[in-house]
């Protein structure tokens, strides 16, 4: 959510610090700012706004040796300047950007305030400042050891919550300080200058060399080293690694936002999702990074996929889909509630993730429970190197390139393929035969060009976005696979447009939400050729019947009545597995295209983040 970047080396501190800000604009943020140690002093800025607020106030004066920066989404304390971060303790000798949760700040602040310091913000991240700096003051000069770094480590084993945090000392010019619990945080190894981030993306215009840090580890930066130790001084073997990013990924080109750029590129970043992951022979799934023998996969007799919003509908589909081809029960549970209901689980059940992020805080502690429960857990997950990646015993990255709008279109996408993928492999482990396992090969490598032919539907969308983005509410409804669909339409719209709207299961309609049909309330009707096409037509006519105008996006083969429908919105016809994806186009095009139609900047909703790392 809140974004980390700091700098020491040359002078050049603060505009290397901001264009890591502006790289993690996409991140969701209220406010920005920056300290950097200036003539035995520790100058902060902070600007509430975008970042470009911040680099008109820093000016031309783009130097500095030594820095800390920071994009903040608010947690505690309005979206004011007081409360934007760099927060420095009140005797101006500590400076610190801090992102999650420090919940036990109030009694910090508590026993700060009886030593005489005082507080100026509403923040959580106000009380860690103090506190290091109490810990320096009473810190002794002892050779051998490290004051400043002391301070730090002995202030962070007396928080309870969750950190990434940057520190500088207005006493030590030639030295950054960087830890974590819970919140990301990663080193950038350069020549004669080091960096800390919270995001790889904000580093790799210095360098490529990173190191992750884990949790509880505490990172001392000099110009030329740095040294990785835990929170109770144990020494840590860091771990160099090469980040593989390819920078005009994360720029707009040609497109007006990144949403509809992120839209396009999704025949591209589902054929980078399949390549070299089919057998020879053309009947299955390969996936190298399991690490899971195929005995060892028989043997699972259930599956528990844990994910937060479109990563949980992407689940849904993955439910439907493994229980349709592999005939493996599946259950799926928000991480966020799975995490503190201790659900009683089978022995043989393997724990699935899916996060595009690969940092969201209460998917990575659902993980995390079942791990310490001693099940085996995978994740797919589109960033290398994340935590939820480096935490899990095996996964599978979905090479969908860096997602940068907020509202997830590709990613969804590249997980639900996945997810058949897996279904397909799962299956062909049991009894889905040789002929069934090419049909579905074949209708995965043919759904790229059919997303395309979609695609190409862009305008007749925009026009019908332009005829129906005046309503405020609007349902989603769909059945079996187009259930999830369904839910995902309905989160997209709301999050981009704020038009409340609800996904339901279409029979599901006449048991409450038919209330609110009325000629103000359109709907949505994903709808496929099937045993229960029919069943979809009469909901159709239940939603007529109340004056309610509606949107059918249908697969070629439905015969729909000119009578019935309002607006028709055609997919190619398709192998069931890949439908779900080849239905998704176009409720991403109509809620993007009425957001645009109401003014709305689809990139950074209101209130939205792109990676929850807080609770
Ligand atoms: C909505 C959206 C969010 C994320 C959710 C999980 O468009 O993007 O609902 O899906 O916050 O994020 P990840 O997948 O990073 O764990």
């Amino acid at each position: 959510m809140c974004g980390i970047v700091g700098y020491i080396g040359k002078d050049r501190a603060a505009s290397v610090m901001l264009d890591g800000l502006k790289r993690l604009e996409y991140r969701g943020y209220d406010s920005s700012g920056m300290a950097t140690y200036r003539d035995g002093a520790l100058q902060s800025i902070r600007r509430t706004g975008r970042v470009a607020e911040l680099e008109s106030a820093v000016g031309e004066d783009l130097g500095g040796e030594l820095g800390i920066s920071h994009t903040r989404w608010a947690t505690h304390g309005d979206v004011t300047e007081a409360n934007a971060h760099p927060h420095t303790s009140s005797d101006d000798t500590i400076a610190i950007v801090h992102n999650g949760v420090i919940e036990n700040h109030l009694g910090m602040k508590n026993f700060l305030t009886g030593k005489g310091y005082t507080f100026k913000s509403d923040t959580d991240t106000e009380a860690l400042a103090n506190l290091i700096a109490y810990h320096y003051a009473k810190e002794p000069e002892t050779k051998g050891k490290n004051r400043f770094l002391e301070s730090v480590r002995k202030s962070l084993t007396h928080v309870e919550g969750t950190f990434g945090i940057a520190v500088i000392c207005k006493d030590n010019p030639d030295e950054l300080i960087g830890a974590r619990r819970g919140s990301p945080l990663i080193v950038g190894l350069g020549k004669g200058e080091n960096l800390l981030a919270s995001d790889v993306s904000a580093l790799t215009h210095c360098t490529t060399n990173v190191v992750y840090l884990n949790d509880n580890e505490v990172v001392h930066l000099r110009p030329d080293d740095f040294n990785i130790t835990t929170i109770t001084s144990a020494n840590v073997e860091a771990v160099i690694q090469q980040v593989d990013w390819d920078t005009s990924a994360a720029e707009l080109g040609d497109y007006t936002s990144f949403m509809e750029k992120e839209i396009f590129e999704q025949p591209a970043s589902l054929e980078n999702g399949m390549r070299g992951r089919f057998s020879d022979d053309g009947s299955t799934a390969l996936f190298g990074g399991l690490n899971l023998s195929p005995q060892e996969l028989l043997g699972v007799d259930r599956i528990l996929f844990l994910a937060c919003g479109t990563a949980w509908h992407a689940c849904l589909v993955a439910e439907y889909l493994i229980e349709r081809f592999a005939r493996i029960p599946v259950e799926v549970e928000y991480a966020s509630e799975f995490r503190y209901r201790n659900a009683p689980l089978d022995k043989n059940t393997l724990v699935f993730a899916i996060s595009q992020s690969g940092e969201t805080i209460d998917t990575l502690a659902a993980l995390r429970e079942a791990k310490r429960k001693g099940f085996r857990t995978l994740a797919i997950n589109n960033s290398v190197g994340s935590t939820i990646a480096r935490e899990t015993d095996g996964g599978i990255y979905q090479h969908a390139g860096p997602e940068i709008g907020v509202a997830s279109t590709k990613a969804f996408t590249s997980q639900i393929m996945l997810c058949a993928m897996v279904a397909l492999y799962l299956g062909r482990l049991r009894d889905l035969s040789f002929t069934d396992g090419t049909k579905i090969v074949k209708a995965l490598k043919a759904l790229p060009d059919q997303v395309r032919e979609v695609l190409k539907q862009n305008e007749k969308i925009e026009a019908i976005a332009k005829k129906y983005a005046h309503y405020e509410d609007c349902l989603f409804l769909g059945r079996q696979l187009m259930f999830p669909i369904a839910l995902e339409g309905a989160l997209k719209l709301k999050e981009i447009s704020y038009i409340h709207a609800e996904g339901y299961p279409a029979a599901e309609m006449k048991h409450g939400p038919i209330a609110l049909i009325s000629k103000d309330c359109p709907s949505v009707f994903l709808t496929t050729s099937g045993e229960i096409f029919k069943k979809s037509l009469a909901n159709i006519q239940e939603v007529k019947a109340r004056k309610g105008a509606v949107i059918c996006v249908a697969s070629a083969d439905c015969e729909l009545p000119d009578d019935l429908i309002d607006e028709v919105i055609r997919v190619p016809e398709c192998h069931e597995i890949v439908q779900p994806i080849l239905m998704s186009i176009p409720v991403q095009l109509l809620s993007y295209h009425i957001a645009l139609q109401r003014g709305c900047d689809v990139d950074k909703p209101r209130n939205l983040a792109k990676s929850v790392t807080v609770e």
